[in-house]
């Protein structure tokens, strides 16, 4: 498929939503919708790299989601072990770096080791920055960033009247990749859901009726092609 012609987004980010209702209308047990969200996964970074998207932030699993049933956690987390261990040569050949951000402690060792494992196996790639936010939440990351500024006046390496917005900002778990310039939510939901809070401050926000298993790079074309048509002021006038 050819690139949506005009501006691309350099930064997408999406809330993966519907994968149990995309499982009960087949009246399926909620983790068959999520192993058919992972095959989506896979368009969406298809998509994003046919496009020239040059960072994709997903939300794969949030702190709130530790408080699901232990059956359907143990079943996501098996699929993350599992999407890693199936994808990542591919991803690797296809020029994807993976990061994980989140609580990474709260992962099970297999987790970890399967998440420093994508990190260190496709750290080479240029083409395409992956970012799995995994047992993140966006107040989480945001209370983080003060307590680590804390402990730098603490230790008198950094001065009161230096914590600024850029300092926060740099203790970010997306602090190399900037603000995202799209966020797609999929399943119809208008709200945010603690992701990405800071960062969303001027983003376009595109939200599609689309279940997140029938994502696909068509439905990344349509939201783009959407965020062509926008007028992104940040605040300020349009120059006339
Ligand atoms: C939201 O749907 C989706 C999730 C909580 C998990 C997202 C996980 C995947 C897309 C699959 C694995 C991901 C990777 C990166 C391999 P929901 O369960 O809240 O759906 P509902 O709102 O319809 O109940």
């Amino acid at each position: 498929m050819l690139p949506p012609p005009g501006p691309i987004p350099r930064h997408v980010a999406i809330i993966m939503d519907g994968n149990g209702r995309w499982a009960s209308e087949r009246r399926l047990p909620r983790p068959f919708g999520h192993r058919a969200g992972m095959k989506a996964v896979r368009e969406a970074v298809e998509g994003a790299i046919d496009a020239g998207v040059e960072v994709l932030t997903l939300f794969a699993f949030s702190d709130e989601n530790w408080n699901r049933p232990a059956p359907e956690i143990s079943a996501l987390m098996d699929l993350l072990e599992e999407y890693i261990a199936r994808e990542v040569a591919e991803l690797r050949d296809q020029g994807v770096r993976v990061h994980v951000l989140g609580d990474r402690t709260r992962l099970t060792p297999g987790g970890r080791a399967a998440v420093e494992r994508v990190e260190r196996e496709t750290a080479a790639g240029e083409k395409l920055s992956l970012n799995l936010c995994i047992s993140y939440s966006s107040r989480g990351e945001i209370a983080r960033a003060a307590r680590l500024l804390a402990e730098e006046v603490l230790k008198g390496t950094k001065k009161l009247e230096d914590i600024d917005e850029e300092a926060i900002r740099s203790q970010l778990y997306t602090a190399p990749w900037g603000d995202p310039d799209l966020l797609i939510r999929t399943s119809g939901e208008q709200r945010l859901s603690n992701f990405l809070l800071w960062q969303l401050a001027y983003t376009e926000l595109y939200i599609t009726p689309v279940l997140w298993p029938d994502f696909n790079r068509r439905t990344l074309r349509d939201a783009i092609l959407d965020y062509q048509r926008r007028d992104r002021r940040f605040g300020k006038v349009t120059a006339s």
